[in-house]
């Protein structure tokens, strides 16, 4: 019979952080069906072609085979690696997944770094059938899980070591509840602003507060005026289904392949997502900030992202994703920040003259949309 180990053994041995409670539902239970042995990981040979069907780089091919090796002689990391498979498979809430896993934390050692992208990969058979039940093609799933080079990539460029942080975000992937399309990522989402959006012919958009008062499309706060919505029709209130737009760190942000990637899930939605009565595009990040088509001018992609966006400000909204994407951490001070890329001076310039960053968020209704002509500022209201 397998040992039990209790929940506080196994996060001990990987030295997890984060949201340990996580990992508690169905724990016990779980864990005293454990087979001799620990868990099912890929053998060599699966693992193998998973990372040939991801197209890893061969290091971290490498990495997941040797990290493979640890998890199977380490009885507490296998035990983990158990409960984990079972927990990827519970169903998950309307926001996509359950509460936020625990993550390896500088503490932990091979095996336990790699943890996560091992789990993730136990699954990935299951996750090819439900493509396939959708007949979606398998080169979306390929081009979708381009994430895990992406976030390899990006534990290496943060802590210096091969391994996977992502594990919540990838969980998304294997739901599946967010695709790749081209150069963006669509997830499904609800509009969570107390905003509504008002159609009127093709490519026209109006958003209006709580208060009734129209957003400036360009950015900015609303204005005093209160919108007439007679002869408008609401395409968007708060809780509406809609698709979510995330962008990889995966090269740069040709406005091009960004338009592609907008029209290719106008169409893919539709057609592998039929019940799916989405009503926007949305997208809240720090590069919808409406101040950076200034800083970085007209020409920069992401001015030109920005652009084809109905801007809107997001409540509550703060600078930490921008520190995070932009210089991979907080700088305080921030005179001490690098300034090797313009849009790095850029930031540090704003702040430089008494400005401040935030988060910012843009919307994009199918409704006569056509990527390219940042049509939503042409209108006249
Ligand atoms: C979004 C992204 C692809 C844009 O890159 P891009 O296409 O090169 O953007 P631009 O052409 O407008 O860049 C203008 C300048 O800013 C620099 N720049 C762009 N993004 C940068 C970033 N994240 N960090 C530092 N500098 C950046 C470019 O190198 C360029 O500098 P240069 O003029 O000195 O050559 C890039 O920022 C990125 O990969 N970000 C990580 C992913 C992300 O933030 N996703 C959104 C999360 S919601």
């Amino acid at each position: 019979m397998a040992k039990y180990f209790t929940l506080d053994e196994l996060i001990q041995r990987s030295a997890f952080t984060g949201n340990v409670e996580a990992l508690a539902p169905g724990y016990d239970e779980r864990e005293r069906r454990t087979p001799s042995g620990g868990c099912h990981l890929l053998d060599e040979g699966g693992l193998g072609k998973a990372a040939d069907f991801l197209r890893l780089a061969a290091p971290y091919a490498d990495a997941l085979l040797s990290a493979a090796r640890s998890v199977r002689s380490d009885e507490a990391l296998s035990h983990l690696a158990w409960h984990c498979q079972g927990l990827l498979e519970e169903p998950v809430n309307e926001k996509g997944y359950s509460a936020a896993w625990p993550t390896p934390s500088p503490e932990s050692d091979e095996g336990a770094s790699t943890l996560w992208a091992l789990v993730l990969l136990g699954a990935l058979d299951g996750l090819k059938a439900r493509y396939r039940e959708r007949a979606i093609p398998e080169s979306i799933l390929i081009d979708t899980l381009s994430d895990f080079q992406v976030w390899m990539d990006h534990y290496k460029a943060t802590t210096g070591r091969l391994g996977f942080g992502q594990v919540n975000w990838l969980r998304n992937h294997f739901v599946p509840r967010i695709f790749r399309l081209g150069r963006l990522q669509f997830a499904f989402e609800h509009f969570p602003f107390e905003l509504r959006a008002f159609h009127r012919k093709p490519g026209s958009l109006a958003l209006v507060d709580g208060a009734g008062r129209l957003v400036p499309a360009a950015g900015g706060a609303p204005g005093a005026k209160v919108f007439d919505p007679s002869g408008w029709t609401e395409v968007v209130h708060q809780g509406c289904p809609t698709l979510g737009i995330h962008i990889p760190a995966s090269g740069p942000l040709d406005p091009v392949a960004c338009g592609e990637s907008i029209h290719a899930a106008f169409a893919f939605f539709p057609k592998y997502f039929p019940g799916y009565d989405w009503k926007a595009m949305t997208c809240v990040s720090w590069l919808l900030d409406p101040q950076l088509e200034k800083s970085l001018g007209p020409d920069a992609n992401l001015s030109r992202f920005l652009r084809e966006f109905y801007l809107f400000p997001v409540p509550g909204a703060n600078d930490n994703q921008l520190w995070e994407r932009v210089f991979g951490r907080r700088y305080d001070p921030w005179e001490e920040a690098p300034t090797d890329t313009s849009l790095r001076r850029a930031v540090i310039a704003h702040l430089r003259a008494g400005g401040k960053w935030a988060n910012g968020g843009g919307l994009i209704v199918p409704e006569g949309y056509r990527w390219g002509g940042a049509m939503y500022r042409e209108q006249a209201f």
